[in-house]
């Protein structure tokens, strides 16, 4: 071999290595930044979070007006929209696939009581789920700003 040729090919060799080992690098950046999807625990874990609390608003009788009649179905459609919405919305790679919340919830006379009776069984399954703090509190931030779309009369 040339030696001009043996000078490309060791610092090819080196190029390929450095590179190599920057692609192996875990970038602190990279750890900083995680989605709050990521930090929820990805599709699974907030599957998990979203069906108990749907089950939980199912159950419970103040809230029978407004879920007391769904059907086995619209239940289970109702547990997949907000899956999807939860994994859109937290940064996720999930495309919601239901009615916006304006639509969806308009003409149910759905007062303000009644969401935070909602949004506290959400609260209560992020506590049995052990979701921390920090996290608890970025979702219901997310979910709490849906309000003005949702809640059509005071009390
Ligand atoms: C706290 C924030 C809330 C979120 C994120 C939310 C989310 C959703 C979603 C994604 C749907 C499905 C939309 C679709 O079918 O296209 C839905 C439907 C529905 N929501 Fe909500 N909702 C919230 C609050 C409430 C409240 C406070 C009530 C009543 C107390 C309520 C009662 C309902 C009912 C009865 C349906 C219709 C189910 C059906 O007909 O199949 N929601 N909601």
């Amino acid at each position: 071999m040339h030696r001009h040729t043996k000078n490309l090919t060791a610092g090819l060799v080196i190029t390929l290595m450095v590179c190599i080992s920057a692609l192996g690098m875990p970038s602190t950046s990279q750890a900083e930044e995680k989605t709050l999807y990521q930090r929820l625990g990805g599709y699974d874990a907030i599957s998990a979070v979203v069906n108990e609390f749907a089950d939980r608003l199912f159950s419970d009788k103040k809230l029978a007006p407004f879920f007391g009649a769904l059907s086995t179905d619209s239940k289970d459609k109702f547990k997949q929209l907000n899956t999807l919405l939860v994994c859109s919305a937290t940064g996720g790679p999930c495309l919601y696939l239901g009615r916006e919340m304006a639509v969806s919830h308009q003409g149910m006379g759905v007062g303000e009581a009644d969401f935070n009776a909602v949004a506290g069984h959400l609260s209560a399954t992020l506590d049995k789920f052990k979701v921390p703090t920090a996290e608890k509190e970025e979702l219901l931030a997310a979910i709490g700003a849906l309000k003005g779309q949702i809640v059509e009369q005071k009390g």
